[in-house]
């Protein structure tokens, strides 16, 4: 699997077999990320919930395009598939199986809003992914959320990911001190930063989340950096 980071939560996956799988697609108004809508060329498209950071360009990348599929939660699938996207609703706890790859949603303690619409619209519950490559490798993406207890006891105890991407930025999400707990309840091999300095008031040092976590081997990727496991 080979894992790239396009800055702020949004990440590419590629499995073994060649399917691309993007996660929270925040590329044209990330300010860390270099890229446009139109460089990207997803087969999948996962979003954790509804804020502008996270739906990002899914409609620009996928509409009127088939060939992708967008998974989202229920009520955001729906708000897809208006707007001509290729889009599956699913819920915490149920998976999707997409060529090599298995796609579950569990939770996250966060909201979900269309935040981009005129007025603030309901959006479903913010969900965080964790995807199974054929090789058994398991990442967690953990979307926006702070810290809770099922981390130890479902996400840990049960799905045991190798790799966990975590939110550090504080204001919206986890501080480092809470995502370096998270990681000590989650305990993967490695653990990615996220959601970190794509804006002054998320600004943090990854270091020193690096330093505090002590149970797992923290990845720092630079933005359009792939690592390869
Ligand atoms: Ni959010
Ligand atoms: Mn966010």
């Amino acid at each position: 699997m080979k894992l790239k980071w396009l800055g702020h939560s949004a990440f590419e996956l590629t499995s073994n077999k060649g399917l691309n799988i993007l996660v929270d697609p925040f590329i044209q108004a990330n300010p860390s990320c270099p890229l446009n809508a139109r460089d990207v060329h997803p087969d999948v498209i996962c979003i954790t919930h509804g804020h502008a950071d996270h739906f990002g360009d899914v409609v620009e990348i996928a509409k009127n395009n088939p060939n992708i599929i967008v998974i989202a939660n229920y009520e955001i699938s729906i708000y897809l598939q208006r707007k001509g996207v290729n889009a599956i609703g699913i819920n915490y706890g149920a998976h999707v199986k997409i060529e090599d790859v298995e796609i579950r949603m569990l939770k996250a303690e966060h909201t979900s809003t269309f935040d981009f619409e005129i007025d603030t619209k309901y959006a479903g519950n913010p969900g965080s992914f964790l995807f199974t490559f054929d090789d058994d490798l398991k990442v967690y993406h953990a979307g926006d959320t702070g810290l809770f207890s099922d981390m130890k006891f479902v996400i840990g105890e049960v799905y045991k990911p190798d790799i966990a991407l975590l939110p550090i930025g504080n204001i919206f999400t986890m501080d480092p001190k809470e995502a370096a707990i998270a990681a000590s309840w989650i305990n993967p091999e490695f653990v990615i930063p996220m959601h970190y300095n794509s804006f002054p008031s998320i600004a943090q040092d990854p270091n020193e989340f690096e330093k505090m976590v002590t149970n797992c081997k923290t990845l720092i990727p630079k933005v359009l950096q792939t690592l390869e496991f």
